[in-house]
């Protein structure tokens, strides 16, 4: 049975530029894929399943299923049976759920017979969720609009993460909607990073506009956050809407170290090194976009 992997993302650095009238944030960030990644067998079947190893709510609205359905007429109704092994937590920032829905349509795209091109598949998985477009593409990328626009970026070397978070789930919609305006920003920091990268600079962490937000809503998120940036001071900020909270060390045993001293403090946390850009032969990666 084919398997695949679906990578979770951090977000180097998350800028929001301001509100657009269908209710969506326009962004600009620079998004890594990185090494934690769930497993998913699919098989083409008669009809469509989806079985996961863990508590994923109702499947109807599981992103899995969507991305399924969103591909599924237009191949003139075949099946899959899909099983999900989840190894990504749950509504942390990680785009989990996005991804898994990403590596189902590119595994689709082939098994079903569609073979849409990279514009297409991206089209499709802007429907599905904001973040999915850019497991097409994976490494690292800019992504801008409010997602859809992603641009790959070359990787550098080996860069180490501890990802540390409270062990609850955030809501993206419910941190978009808490977030003043003043949050907003003019992406400078976050497109600084880019040109940084393109020109050969190992990457950083930047900012993240969500973060504010995420800790006035969850005091435990800031504590976490604390404990974290206590272990690597200026190098932690969170992923996404949270609530994980990504630290960047020099070496593997260093991030093992604070990974280590983090999860006797009572948070889950795992140490992930960066997908490289160049590694992976994902059907929107466009190298000669580097
Ligand atoms: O696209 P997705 O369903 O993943 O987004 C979840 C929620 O996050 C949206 O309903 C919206 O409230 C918020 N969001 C946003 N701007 C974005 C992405 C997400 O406001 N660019």
């Amino acid at each position: 049975m084919p398997s695949t992997l679906a990578h979770a993302k951090i977000n180097l650095s998350l800028e929001i530029l301001g509100k657009r009238h269908d209710g969506y944030h326009d962004l600009v960030s620079v998004m890594q894929e990185v090494s934690l990644a769930d497993r998913m067998e699919i098989e083409v079947a008669e009809d469509l399943q989806l079985r996961c190893d863990i508590e994923c709510g109702p499947i109807a609205s599981n992103l899995v299923m969507r991305a399924a359905h969103a591909l599924r007429t237009e191949a003139g109704g075949p099946g899959t049976h899909i099983t999900l092994h989840k190894r990504i937590p749950v509504g942390a920032g990680l785009g989990g759920g996005s991804s898994d829905a990403a590596a189902a349509m590119i595994t689709l795209n082939r098994l079903w017979g569609l073979e849409y091109p990279c514009p297409v598949l991206t089209e499709r998985a802007a429907a599905v969720g904001s973040d999915v477009p850019f497991f097409l593409t994976g490494g690292t990328a800019l992504v801008e609009g409010r997602g859809e626009v992603v641009t790959a970026l070359p990787s550098h070397g080996v860069s180490w993460y501890a990802l540390t978070n409270p062990g609850f789930s955030v809501s993206t919609a419910a941190i978009f909607a808490r977030l003043p305006s003043a949050s907003w920003t003019d992406g400078t920091a976050t497109r600084q990073l880019a040109s940084d990268i393109r020109a050969g600079a190992a990457p950083s962490l930047a900012v993240n506009a969500l973060q504010g937000a995420l800790f006035d809503a969850y005091p435990a998120a800031l504590r976490c956050f604390q404990h974290a940036d206590g272990l690597a001071p200026g190098h932690t900020v969170v992923s996404g809407s949270g609530p994980t909270i990504v630290s960047q060390f020099d070496t593997e045993e260093e991030a093992t170290t604070a990974a280590l001293a983090l999860r006797k403090v009572g948070y889950w946390s795992c140490v992930v090194r960066n997908c490289p850009t160049e590694e992976r032969n994902l059907p929107c990666r466009a190298l000669s976009s580097l």
